[in-house]
């Protein structure tokens, strides 16, 4: 506690002194984003504007609760949804998907940024970001994403050194609720990662239902590192006796403890059956669902 505390006291601290003007936050609702909000919050006050784009690849809900659990502090909400659902037109390919969600986040922050004539920028980016995106693993979109002209006078990274189960130690030290300092991580690209290839408004609607219901089923009774809902390719089926041509599920839960590394869950079969039931039912264009079993290594946590 007294090490939390200690690095409460010098991150804000550190903030202070390196934010000379007004800054912005990219707040994504995320146990990160939202311990660095609280943490410029305390250093800098007023002359933090934290930012959350709705970018159209959130879950099911998590717009309206952001608004909700940061009501009292200065939050503005952009409907980004036409930009970063253009900027994926048409890329299949999963690195140049992440770099144009991380672009199109990059400009919107940019743009509000100059209207409010902030001139730094913090970011939740914590430690297996870093590392992944230095080892060439992914580029996150917090990090190897961003274009290489960034308008701002400064990056601040708080949270840069830490791993995510000290970042929610954090969060409970600072008094977050638990649906924050608990919550399970949710990549910045968002829904794009967990769809193969082009990101469509169809393919958007039935992968965000799908992981609404993933989370429903296990996230309560089976406490997951992280547990999510992928969408594949189209596969044959048979709904109602008619021949369908549906989209392919798969259900991903796992145990980690930093993210770097990952098992897949052993789940009762009667809990992935009605899973299985639920998905192919209440979810129109969808045939089939797999349970995925891979460890990370081989396969990385979510799909792109
Ligand atoms: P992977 O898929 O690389 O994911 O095994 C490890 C953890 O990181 C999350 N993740 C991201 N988080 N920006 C983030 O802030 C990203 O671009 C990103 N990509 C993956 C993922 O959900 C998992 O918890």
């Amino acid at each position: 506690m007294v090490k939390v505390e200690k690095f409460i006291h010098e991150s804000i601290e550190n903030i202070k002194e390196r934010v000379k003007g007004r800054a912005i936050i990219a707040l994504s609702g995320g146990v990160d984003s939202s311990v660095c909000a609280v943490l410029a919050n305390r250093a800098i006050g007023d002359m933090l504007t934290p930012i959350y784009i709705d970018t159209g690849l959130m879950r099911k809900g998590e717009t309206e609760r952001i608004k909700k659990i940061f009501a009292d502090m200065n939050l503005l909400v952009i409907d980004g949804k036409e930009s970063f659902l253009g900027a994926l037109k048409g890329k299949t390919d999963p690195e140049k998907k992440r770099k144009a969600v991380g672009e199109a986040f990059i400009r919107e922050f940019e743009k509000e940024a100059r209207k409010l004539n902030a001139r730094y920028l913090i970011q939740g980016t914590i430690y297996p970001d870093r590392i992944e995106s230095e080892g060439g693993i992914k580029s996150h979109h917090n990090v190897g994403g961003l274009p290489s002209v960034i308008d701002f006078e400064g990056i601040v990274e708080p949270l840069a050194d830490l791993y995510k189960d000290e970042v929610r130690e954090v969060a409970r030290a600072l008094g977050l609720p638990r649906e924050i300092s608990d919550r399970m991580p949710f990549p910045g690209p968002g829904l794009s990662v967990r769809i193969i290839g082009e990101v469509t408004e169809e393919k958007l609607d039935v992968v965000r239902a799908a992981n609404a219901i993933v989370e429903e089923e296990l996230v309560e009774q089976f406490a997951p590192w992280q547990t999510f809902a992928a969408l594949l390719e189209k596969g044959t089926g048979v709904k109602g006796d008619i021949r369908v041509h549906g989209w392919i599920i798969a259900v991903r839960a796992v145990e980690s403890r930093d993210g770097m590394t990952a098992e897949a869950m052993e789940l009762p079969w009667d809990v992935l059956r009605n899973i299985e039931s639920r998905i192919t039912s209440e979810i129109p264009n969808v045939s089939r669902v797999l349970y995925d079993l891979t460890p990370k290594p081989p396969a990385t946590i979510e799909f792109e």
